[in-house]
């Protein structure tokens, strides 16, 4: 695991965008595995411009989304595939036929996730991941005490998890879904080329610290990136703060 200590926001974006403007450069079909949550919209901001500059092409790039709210339709103000669009696609030029987000209003929500799953294989697997953090450790919606076996499920969110994601739904808890799809722990490790996990603030300082210095556990989903045999954080000094074995810290 290579640790990057951004110097700030802004420069955890920037980094974050260059290894994906490298990939895609190198190979204009490159699959994408893209996050939601505050963290990415920076980078996604980034691409846009990168994109409007003339630097990077999505014509032919592929995207699979993480996760997105059981019961949302894909038009829900809240849902991740509006989050999507809103954020980064609409303002890029991906093939909206390239671009895979979990169908949270499919009644076979089951079955949604089987072809999701199948789908990311035919394509060959994700070139890079992008991935936030839960202050809990969380990846995608593979909540504490998920099984690192697990495929793209149905999942439950954790009580802290519904509190922290409240503020997308106007501050009240009551009104975020119970019930998500996640690609699931093993889905992220076997198909993912390159991870890239992105934190930020010192809400996720315990997190990350866990996540790299701490017992594989599924208490900590993002512990079993330790497993991974390519995986770049990149982190602002406040998320950083607590790592206290430095020897794998990068320098940018
Ligand atoms: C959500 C998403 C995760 C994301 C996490 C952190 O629960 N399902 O994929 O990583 O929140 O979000 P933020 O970046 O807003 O802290």
């Amino acid at each position: 695991m290579k640790i990057i200590v951004a110097d700030h926001y802004e420069d955890l974006c920037k980094l974050s965008a260059v290894i994906i403007k490298e990939c895609v450069q190198a190979k204009k079909d490159a699959v994408l595995g893209l996050a939601t949550g505050s963290t990415p919209v920076g980078l996604y901001k980034q691409l846009i411009s990168d994109y409007q500059a003339g630097e990077i092409d999505f014509s032919k790039v592929i995207t699979f989304n993480l996760d997105e709210y059981a019961g949302l339709s894909p038009s829900h103000p809240q849902s991740y595939n509006k989050f999507m669009h809103e954020h980064l696609f609409q303002h890029i030029n991906v093939q909206p036929d390239h671009i895979h987000i979990p169908q949270g209003d499919n009644p076979q929500l089951e079955a949604e996730c089987k072809v999701y799953e199948e789908l990311i294989r035919q394509a060959g697997g994700i070139d890079v991941q992008i991935l936030g953090i839960g202050s809990n450790g969380h990846i995608g919606f593979n909540e504490p005490g998920s099984d690192f076996e697990e495929r793209t499920r149905i999942v439950r969110l954790s009580e802290s998890t519904i509190q922290a994601n409240a503020r997308f739904f106007g501050g009240d808890p009551v009104l975020v879904p119970r019930l998500a799809v996640s690609m699931g722990i093993k889905t992220i490790m076997e198909f993912s080329k390159h991870i890239v996990l992105l934190a930020n603030g010192e809400e996720k300082a315990d997190a990350i610290q866990k996540m790299a210095e701490g017992p594989v556990t599924p208490e900590i989903p993002a512990s079993i990136l330790q497993q991974h045999n390519h995986v770049t954080v990149i982190a602002d000094p406040k998320a950083a703060q607590k790592l206290k074995n430095l020897s794998y810290l990068s320098n940018k």
